[in-house]
């Protein structure tokens, strides 16, 4: 039952004696040799030193032991019977030595003296530092001589006096009543004498002798008892320096019976400015160096004033040294304030670098990344600047400038809006092609739907033809034309931007037979009037005449209303370098060419005159131009129709789609007219504004028959100006010979 009591107080003991327990461990470790009395009393006696000669290392060190008349017991110098109160092995002792007196009884008469003096021994040495010569009395003189271990003799002499006792201060040794001098050093053997200025007689009452001898300085504190109870004081500490052989360690190293320093780990030194030599574990060991196995390892790690170990930091115990390592989560070396440091987790540590790496990298994409696509934009801008002078841009600009164009008339597109209206040119948005290009439909910023023609390569020679063309084709505001709205001059080849047009071209309406149908002979002969407008009134109208070059139904474009929208004017004056000798090909299509015009490579009105001959017959045949289906007499439209003429089979060839009630007059007319219109030789063809008056007279004349059907020919005749003498119509009579009148113009 009280057994948990029991060892709860025993463990208590135990705790409470567990510092008594390490202090010892700390010093454990042998002083004296095996079976050696290592302590007398409570003074611990090491080897060199010993108590019998097994135990020291020779005479000099030779200690006794007093057991019997002291108690605590005393230890005495063999050779000298000092009392030794304390022996260290950093080289020191602690003797106890008698005061030279000399005392005074009250009447004047010396009453005792006592003077000795010492003899040290070989190997030991008065220590200069830790002892002072001390004199103490009101009329001392001493005198202190001595021998030094090289031999020499020193003197060195004072006095201690004064006259009252107010003069005395406590405390201090300063030449009142007490004095103190430095010894020499290395004295092994020394004298004292004493000698008394008066007889004390007068200063009895307060001092009555004089004292001299040599003391540690810090067990010897002046006190003006002092002047007259030192006398029973027998012996005072005096520290003593020791050697353990007279030679150097050079020597005595040499020496290898000799040689006091035994034990691993030790070494050999000699004292400064002295004689003889010591032995001192080396660093990190501690004990007795005078006996083999005396130098053990200190376990620095158990003294925190030894080791240097970071707080943080595990100590751990080497032989000789000690190492300091960082815990866990801390780097460093472990050693002193900021030995160990806090450091980041390590796979934080990767994830930084990681992190660091990762943005390094990006850092370095994103830099290569922007720095491409400046160089691309400066490239890209340098291009499109490049082009722009390619193409005639600054010519443009100029022209823009001094007002011969109006810029609300053409605009200059930059190349990025055209790429947004067309979705980057994609092939979704192409609505044509043909011998000019590629023409796509494109929705501008402002909603406005427009057509954009890629056309090709302009000839560099052209350029400024070109650049007129287009300015002057922007100006043209007629309601059967295909608006020019502007240009793009930054791209490698001129981009063209016109109003778009929904319902397809002429051609495309024709070569339908669903929407053929729907084009009656009405309509047909409206959009041949409309058509024959346009070209009339461009060949006459604008300052300069413009040639269409490429009159054809795929270049008559038809809105919702079939209101005619002519396509692609002067386009055709864009040769295309690369494709310089197919120029006959493209400057007009097979089928529509004018053969003069092949012939002689000059252009004309009447070369438009011709196509829209061709045009004429396609809006009445329904046939297609040039048709390499058919047999070979029927390939080409124009000669096959000349050829239909000639053998009076011209109804063969009629669209029977378009035969109605009563219009075949009319389409006798038209015929007649494309007849004229296809003349070889361009000066036999009517001119365009002819064309368009017989086309705009046969409307009328169609509207008039409903009504009056009356003045025809007098109004024909108005309507039909004098003025070309080169276009008759005389002695086609016959061509269109079934039923067909041939009023026009001819009767001049
Ligand atoms: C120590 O003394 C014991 C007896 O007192 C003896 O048996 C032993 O041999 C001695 N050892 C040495 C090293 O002298
Ligand atoms: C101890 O000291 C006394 C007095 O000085 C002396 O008579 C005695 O012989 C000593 N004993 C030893 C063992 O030295
Ligand atoms: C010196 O004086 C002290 C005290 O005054 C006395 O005890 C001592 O006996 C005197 N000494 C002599 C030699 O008279
Ligand atoms: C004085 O001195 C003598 C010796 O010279 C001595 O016998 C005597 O006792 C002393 N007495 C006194 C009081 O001084
Ligand atoms: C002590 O000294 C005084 C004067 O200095 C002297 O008169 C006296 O005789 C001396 N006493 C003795 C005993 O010598
Ligand atoms: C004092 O010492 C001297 C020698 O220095 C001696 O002659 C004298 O007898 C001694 N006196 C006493 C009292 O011891
Ligand atoms: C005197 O003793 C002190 C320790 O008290 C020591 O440090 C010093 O070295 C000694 N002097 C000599 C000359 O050995
Ligand atoms: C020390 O010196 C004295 C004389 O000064 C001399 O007689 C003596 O022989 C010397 N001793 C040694 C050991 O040198
Ligand atoms: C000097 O006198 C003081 C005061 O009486 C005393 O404590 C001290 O022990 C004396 N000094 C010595 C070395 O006896
Ligand atoms: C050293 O001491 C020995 C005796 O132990 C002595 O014979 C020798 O002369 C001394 N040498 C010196 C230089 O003191
Ligand atoms: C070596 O040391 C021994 C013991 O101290 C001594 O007897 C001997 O003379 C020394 N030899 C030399 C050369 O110093
Ligand atoms: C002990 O180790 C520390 C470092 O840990 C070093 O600075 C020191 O010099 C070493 N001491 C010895 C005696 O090797």
């Amino acid at each position: 039952m009280h057994a948990p009591i029991l060892m709860m107080i025993i463990f208590i003991l135990l705790s409470s004696t567990t510092p008594a327990f390490s202090s010892y461990t700390s010093n454990n470790f042998p002083i004296a040799k095996p079976n050696c009395s290592d302590t007398c009393g409570d003074k611990s006696i090491p080897f060199p030193f010993g108590t019998t000669p097994e135990c020291c290392i020779s005479q000099e060190f030779r200690l006794t032991c007093n057991h019997t008349s002291f108690d605590p017991p005393k230890l005495f110098h063999g050779e000298t019977n000092y009392e030794f109160t304390d022996i260290s092995l950093d080289g020191q002792i602690t003797f106890m030595n008698s005061i030279a007196h000399e005392c005074f009884n009250s009447n004047g008469t010396r009453s005792s003296n006592f003077s000795e003096g010492i003899r040290l021994g070989s190997y030991f040495t008065l220590n200069d530092t830790a002892n002072k010569f001390t004199m103490v009395g009101c009329s001392a003189i001493a005198v202190f001589g001595g021998t030094t271990t090289f031999n020499q003799s020193v003197v060195i002499g004072g006095g201690a006096l004064c006259s009252t006792e107010a003069e005395l201060s406590e405390g201090t040794c300063n030449g009142v009543g007490c004095s103190q001098i430095d010894i020499p050093r290395n004295v092994w053997e020394y004298f004292i004498l004493i000698q008394s200025w008066t007889n004390y007689t007068d200063i009895w009452d307060f001092s009555n002798c004089t004292y001299a001898f040599v003391v540690e300085e810090s067990a010897f504190k002046f006190s003006k008892d002092n002047l007259t109870n030192l006398s029973r004081v027998k012996s005072l500490p005096v520290v003593a320096d020791w050697v353990v052989r007279n030679e150097t360690c050079d020597m005595a190293m040499g020496n290898a019976t000799g040689y006091a320093c035994v034990s691993a780990n030790s070494a050999c030194y000699n004292p400064t400015d002295s004689y003889g030599y010591r032995c001192r574990c080396k660093d990190g060991f501690q004990g007795n160096p005078y006996l083999s196995q005396g130098c053990v390892d200190v376990d620095e790690c158990l003294n925190e004033n030894i080791h240097n170990c970071n707080k943080h930091a595990i100590c751990t115990n080497t032989i000789g040294n000690y190492t300091c390592t960082c815990p866990k989560n801390y780097e460093g070396d472990g050693m002193g304030e900021d030995g160990c440091k806090e450091k980041a987790p390590k796979d934080m540590k990767i994830t930084y670098i990681a992190i660091g790496v990762a943005s390094g990298v990006i850092c370095l994409l994103l830099g290569i990344i922007l720095l491409y696509l400046e160089l691309k934009r400066r490239s890209d801008n340098k291009m499109k600047r490049k082009f722009f002078l390619q193409n005639g841009g600054h010519m443009l600009q100029e022209k823009l400038a001094r007002r011969e164009a109006s810029p609300e008339m053409v605009t200059i597109f930059s190349s990025l809006e055209l790429q947004k209206a067309t979705n980057t040119f994609h092939s979704s948005m192409i609505i044509g092609r043909g011998g000019f290009g590629t023409v796509y439909k494109g929705v501008l910023a402002d909603a406005r739907t427009v057509a954009i023609k890629r056309s090709i390569r302009v000839d560099p020679t052209q350029i400024e033809q070109f650049i007129n063309e287009v300015v002057v084709l922007s100006q043209i505001n007629h309601r059967n034309v295909v608006r020019l709205l502007g240009c793009c001059l930054e791209t490698d080849v001129p981009l063209l931007v016109y109003e778009f047009i929904g319902n397809g071209t002429l051609s495309s309406h024709l070569h339908n037979e669903a929407k053929a149908r729907a084009l009656d002979w009405t309509t047909r002969l409206k959009i041949a009037a409309e058509t024959a407008g346009v070209l009339s009134y461009l060949h006459s109208s604008a300052s300069t005449p413009i040639i269409h070059r490429d009159v054809k139904s795929d270049n008559i474009l038809l809105d919702h209303a079939l209101t005619v929208k002519v396509s692609d004017f002067g386009a055709s004056k864009l040769v295309p370098i690369d494709l310089a000798q197919l120029s006959t090909v493209v400057l007009g299509t097979l089928g529509y060419l004018d053969p003069e015009y092949m012939q002689t490579n000059q252009l004309t009105e009447k070369s438009d005159v011709h196509s829209f001959g061709v045009v004429l017959l396609e809006l009445v045949t329904g046939r297609k131009a040039l048709s390499f289906n058919r047999p070979v007499e029927e390939k080409s439209l124009s000669n096959y129709f000349l050829y239909v003429l000639k053998q009076d089979l011209l109804v063969k060839i009629i669209d029977e789609k378009i035969v109605g009630l009563g219009n075949m007059e009319q389409i006798s007319r038209v015929c007649k007219l494309a007849k004229e219109c296809l003349n070889v030789k361009g000066e036999d063809r009517p001119s365009m504004k002819e064309v368009a008056m017989e086309l705009e007279g046969l409307i009328r004349r169609e509207k008039h028959s409903w009504a009056t059907n009356v003045d025809d020919e007098e109004e024909m005749k108005s309507l039909i100006p004098n003025d070309h003498d080169g276009t008759s119509g005389v002695g086609y009579d016959s061509i269109c010979r079934d039923h067909i009148v041939l009023p026009i113009n001819g009767g001049r």
